[in-house]
């Protein structure tokens, strides 16, 4: 729990990512997510709560006709093992089907959630299935999960802002920024 203004601060480490970089890259990523579909209708997915910032910023860049849906997932493991387990706590209000599927995610880490999610969505038969992800730490891979598009390959570092939290905080941040492990 954050209990000061002063400790908010100190605990923001440095700037990672600066706001206009992370424009510039929507910007790209839309026009290949467009490129994609030539025209053709598309669900953009995200899965809450972290990718809202980013989900926010890249339907307002792409140019193709698009519906938006939001899931909510947590996936339970045994020691280091994915169960395959995933807890949908809110769930997409429509058949995918009738649907090219773009998962539109923050970050992917381990991968366990998200490899999780794209069983499950797979499992559902959408017309395709592609992933766009605003960060990737393959440092910290242990499921084999490869998104079409990371707007930004990290290193192995805990980071906040833009969506991204650490105890719920920090998300309306408007840039990415190592969060300062000494404030834990
Ligand atoms: P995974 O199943 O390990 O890939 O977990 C991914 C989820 O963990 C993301 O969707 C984030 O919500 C969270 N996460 C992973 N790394 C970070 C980080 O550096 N900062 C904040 N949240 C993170
Ligand atoms: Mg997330």
């Amino acid at each position: 729990m954050i209990r000061s203004v002063e400790e908010f601060n100190r605990s923001i480490k440095s700037v990672m990512i600066a706001e206009e970089e992370i424009k510039d890259r929507i910007a790209q990523a839309a026009k290949e997510i467009d490129s994609w579909y030539d025209g053709t209708p598309i669900l953009l997915v995200s899965i809450l709560k972290g990718a809202f910032v980013f989900m926010a910023d890249i339907c307002r860049a792409v140019t193709v006709p698009c519906e938006i849906g939001f899931m909510c997932a947590q996936s339970y493991y045994s020691g280091t093992e994915s169960s395959g387990i995933v807890n949908i706590t809110m769930d997409l209000d429509r058949d995918v089907t009738n649907y090219h599927v773009v998962i539109i995610e923050d970050i992917i880490d381990t991968g366990r959630t998200l490899n999780d999610v794209v069983k499950l969505l797979k499992a559902r038969n959408p017309k395709s299935l592609r992933i766009v992800t605003l960060l990737d730490k393959p440092a910290r891979r242990v499921v084999k999960l490869e998104p079409d598009v990371a707007l930004f390959t990290i290193p192995d570092k805990f980071i906040i802002g833009y969506g991204l939290d650490y105890d719920e905080y920090f998300r309306n941040l408007p840039y990415i920024a190592e969060f300062n492990q000494e404030e834990l």
